[in-house]
């Protein structure tokens, strides 16, 4: 796994932003993988700012969902389509009809679950998948402990994520299972971006640079990946100002 320290979160959007335009360069029709969350905003604002000045060619991207709260409508707002929509996929010109989605409100989920493997295999693999870390080192809602063959599934979200999930549920309760590509598909990307950002993730990030690749911190995993990059801010780099938290 490749590691890039940046200063900051806008340098990190850039460096990330800067990948994602690599692989679209090289391939303008790239399944990409995408997360929700806190880190990557600064990334799809980067993305939506070069996509509207004419630089980013995304009229052919592709793009599969990373995860989902299970029983939650595409079209409920407090979906994570529904976030990725807003925030990424809208301004960026990737219409719905090039998003391979989770059917997580389906009679039967783990069925749907096996039909997102099977468009993702069907649409060729994914060419670049971007994740961001959870404080537990989970990948997309991959928990401690997943091993590299975790299969897409429906997965009990663990308290600390509910938690960190919690501000975007107003009040309700933050769903307590979802779907998440499993870490065979993650694992199974051509590339791998992963982000770190800001002094919260410090001791995971400390963890994941210094422990061996386990299931029982399911990042580690992408060091046995052959393209896997880490890039982490400074408040998120152990011994750069990073490890309090
Ligand atoms: P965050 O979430 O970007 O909001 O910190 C990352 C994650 O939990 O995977």
């Amino acid at each position: 796994m490749r590691l890039l320290v940046v200063r900051d979160p806008d340098e990190l959007a850039t460096a990330a932003a800067d990948i994602v335009q690599e692989v679209l360069e090289r391939r303008p029709d790239a399944l990409i993988v995408l997360p929700t969350g806190n880190t990557p905003l600064g990334m799809y604002g980067e993305l939506v700012r070069r996509h509207a000045g004419g630089h980013l060619p995304t009229a052919r991207m592709r793009v599969a969902q990373l995860d989902e709260y299970l029983g939650v409508a595409a079209d409920d707002p407090q979906s994570l389509f529904g976030w990725m929509q807003r925030s990424a996929l809208g301004p960026m010109g990737v219409t719905s009809d090039r998003v391979i989605r989770f059917a997580a409100d389906a009679p039967d989920p783990t069925a749907a679950c096996r039909a997102y493997d099977a468009a993702v295999i069907e649409a060729g693999g994914v060419d670049l998948a971007v994740l961001g870390i959870g404080r537990n080192g989970h990948l997309g809602f991959n928990e401690p402990p997943s091993g590299p063959d975790a299969p897409t599934r429906v997965v009990e979200l663990s308290a600390e994520s509910r938690a960190a999930n919690a501000a975007y549920w107003s009040g309700d309760a933050v769903p307590e299972r979802a779907v998440t590509a499993g870490m065979s598909t993650i694992l199974g990307a051509r590339k791998a971006l992963l982000l770190a950002s800001g002094s919260a993730k410090a001791e995971v990030v400390r963890r994941l640079l210094d422990e061996d690749p386990s299931p029982d911190l399911p990042a580690s995993l992408l060091k046995h990946h052959p393209d896997a990059t880490l890039i982490v801010d400074q408040a998120a780099y152990p011994g750069e100002g990073g490890g309090e938290t």
